[in-house]
């Protein structure tokens, strides 16, 4: 019996292809080429399953030429590279990796806040620049980050292991700002006060963003909110490029309107806006808050345990358009 075909769109670890290769007859893409929108597209024409890692874009172009198409899984929690909407009319079912990530992304967000407040990244440049000659009791001073308050903006499950870090490895005051308020005993577990974006925005001395990209949260930080911000403050952005206005940031870091900000992710990544890459006041990071070995196997074995579920025994794991199956 001839076996499904699928698509992998980028390199993954080798032995996942050999999983795969148990169920499916596998296109592998391990010379990780840079596929246009209109090579993938051709390459779907007879798959009837597609790996993602959250950096393809599927829409109503790539669809279209994907007749056989019945699953997109996305080595990601995010999943704004999906048109969901369009997947759904076509009856192509979605899904990502979501909890297997979550504490090594929080631990992430957690060393790039302090990387940020303690001004890490940029004495290390000083000191191999060969500039360090003498010790000043001034050189590099940072902001505490013990004790201080702590700002979440996205209370997912993300958010709450930042949350938790916070409040009771550092004794921060932790306040949140989410679509919905967390349940009682939540915001109890996790130490963590519910108030308004602008309280928020002007009462953080760290403010994490961990919200989920979609139009309405296009911008949530611009100009504005920035200026709302405490010039001592310090803002981390790990949840997606777009979130930030990156050009109103790069102004407001190189005006001193906040302290300084750490960013793992970027408007139009993997391009940088230039303003940022001269502003000496900001940690960057290419988009790496999932990144240890053991949570990139799980996401990767995740995203393969939804195809394998879905083509193979009819049940996916996580599925995003659940409506698809019925
Ligand atoms: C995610 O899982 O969404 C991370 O950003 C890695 O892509």
């Amino acid at each position: 019996m001839t076996k499904p075909r699928i698509l992998m769109a980028r390199a993954v670890f080798p032995e996942l292809i050999t999983r795969l290769e148990q169920h499916f007859e596998v296109e592998h893409n391990q010379a990780d080429e840079a596929w246009t929108t209109q090579q993938l597209a051709a390459k779907l024409h007879d798959k009837v399953g597609l790996f993602t890692t959250g950096s393809e874009r599927i829409d109503e172009q790539v669809l279209a030429a994907a007749p056989k198409l019945k699953i997109c899984a996305n080595m990601a929690v995010g999943y704004n590279n999906f048109d969901l909407p369009a997947m759904t009319a076509r009856k192509v079912l979605a899904t990502n990796s979501p909890d297997v990530l979550t504490e090594t992304t929080a631990d992430f967000g957690f060393a790039l806040l302090m990387a940020t407040a303690r001004r890490v990244t940029e004495s290390e440049h000083y000191l191999r620049a060969g500039k360090w000659q003498r010790w000043s009791y001034d050189m590099f001073s940072g902001s505490d980050v013990h004790g201080s308050t702590l700002g979440i903006l996205g209370m997912g499950r993300i958010g709450q292991g930042i949350a938790r870090r916070g409040a009771h490895g550092f004794g921060m005051d932790v306040i949140y700002h989410n679509r919905s308020r967390l349940a009682p005993e939540l915001e109890a577990e996790c130490k963590a006060r519910y108030v308004g974006k602008e309280e928020l925005l002007r009462t953080a001395d760290h403010l994490v963003l961990v919200l989920p990209y979609s139009p309405s949260s296009h911008h949530a930080i611009g100009a504005a909110e920035l200026a709302l911000m405490k010039p001592t403050a310090n803002l981390i952005n790990i949840a997606r490029g777009g979130i930030v206005d990156d050009a109103a940031l790069a102004a407001a870091l190189r005006d001193k309107r906040i302290a300084a900000a750490g960013l793992d992710v970027f408007e139009g990544e993997p391009k940088i806006h230039p303003d940022l890459l001269t502003v000496p006041n900001v940690v960057l990071t290419p988009h790496i808050a999932s990144a240890t070995v053991p949570t990139r196997k799980a996401m990767a074995n995740l995203a393969a345990d939804n195809l394998i579920g879905f083509l193979v025994h009819g049940k996916p794991l996580t599925p995003l358009n659940p409506e698809v199956l019925k």
